[in-house]
């Protein structure tokens, strides 16, 4: 055969089954951790469907648009973009949340200080709260969905989260009872708030060289950066919370791996009524429960 005789070649007829054995060989190769499942939702993503529809479909043609579109979605991977990244959304408290580049990828870790909210607040709640920092709306949008009477504020420095936060609770419905607003912290929000919720950036500056190039290089450094001691969002928002929270309003804090000390001790010097703290499901310190005094 003729090298203009392949070159000729009509497109390749690729079976389902063998995408996805080329995929899972080329990312495993590739070093990534998980390659049969990140194999599986990209394919599933390229082909319309469910990731759990893929292996029963082993045996079909794929069409060619959908083959291009795999490799590129493979090839991004293989860059060390993260999955959901390249899908542009993530599901979160059973609900789909559509991302920016400009916003964190919102972690499950995250659904405890939503759980333990939706836990304080009950189910008749009518309040005001305010989410610093709201990334992609995760936090705040949740709480909407599933408290009707609730209405709250979501601050952030990045317009590009905020547009995000605005997109997700219009697909949620709650874009009514949502007001967005570009602030550092809480910086020109009028209160007062029933309750305060953040998951601010809290990575020391030294440690962001040594994370996953996953998130190093796919999540923005604004909602990982917490300063030299991974703890200036902390101190400022214990500072500043007070004065726009009611008389025993709440303030719930996601805290990083080892800082959970360090926040209590904040905490008490700046005269906070501790609470609660929690474990994830790792058994790791994740967050804490705070009251103005
Ligand atoms: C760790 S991310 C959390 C995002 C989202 N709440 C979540 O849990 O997925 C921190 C967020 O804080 C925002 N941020 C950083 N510094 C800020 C500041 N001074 N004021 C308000 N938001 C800030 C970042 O842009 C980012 O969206």
């Amino acid at each position: 055969m003729s090298l203009n005789a392949a070159r000729d070649k009509p497109a390749e007829r690729l079976r389902v089954g063998e995408l996805l054995a080329n995929a899972n060989r080329r990312l495993a190769d590739g070093g990534i951790e998980t390659p049969a499942l990140d194999a599986r939702i990209l394919l599933a993503e390229a082909l319309s469907m469910e990731p759990g529809q893929v292996i029963s479909c082993g045996g079909e043609i794929a069409a060619g648009e959908a083959v291009k579109a795999f490799k590129a979605m493979v090839d991004r991977r293989l860059a060390g973009e993260p999955v959901h990244r390249i899908l542009g959304r993530r599901e979160f408290f059973s609900r789909m949340f559509h991302l920016t580049p400009e916003c964190l990828i919102p972690r499950p870790e995250t659904e405890l200080l939503v759980e333990r909210v939706l836990e304080d607040v009950g189910p008749d709640t009518s309040a005001r709260f305010a989410d610093i920092g709201c990334g992609s709306g995760a936090i705040c949008v949740s709480l909407l969905a599933e408290r009707p009477g609730l209405a709250a504020v979501a601050t952030d420095l990045s317009e590009g989260a905020l547009a995000a936060t605005r997109e997700n609770a219009k697909r949620h419905g709650v874009a009514e009872r949502l007001e967005t607003v570009r602030a550092s912290y809480l910086e020109n929000v009028e209160g007062p708030f029933s309750f305060i919720v953040s998951n601010p950036p809290y990575i020391a500056t030294g440690d962001l060289a040594g994370l996953s190039r996953e998130v190093r290089e796919h999540d923005p450094q604004l909602a990982l950066d917490g300063g030299a001691d991974g703890l200036e969002a902390y101190q400022a928002i214990l500072s500043c919370a007070p004065q726009h929270l009611e008389a025993d309003g709440r303030l719930y804090l996601e805290t990083g791996h080892g800082q959970h000390d360090a926040i209590m001790q904040l905490a008490k010097e700046l005269r906070w009524g501790i609470v609660s703290s929690h474990l994830d499901l790792s058994g790791l310190e994740r967050m804490v429960v705070l009251e103005k005094r």
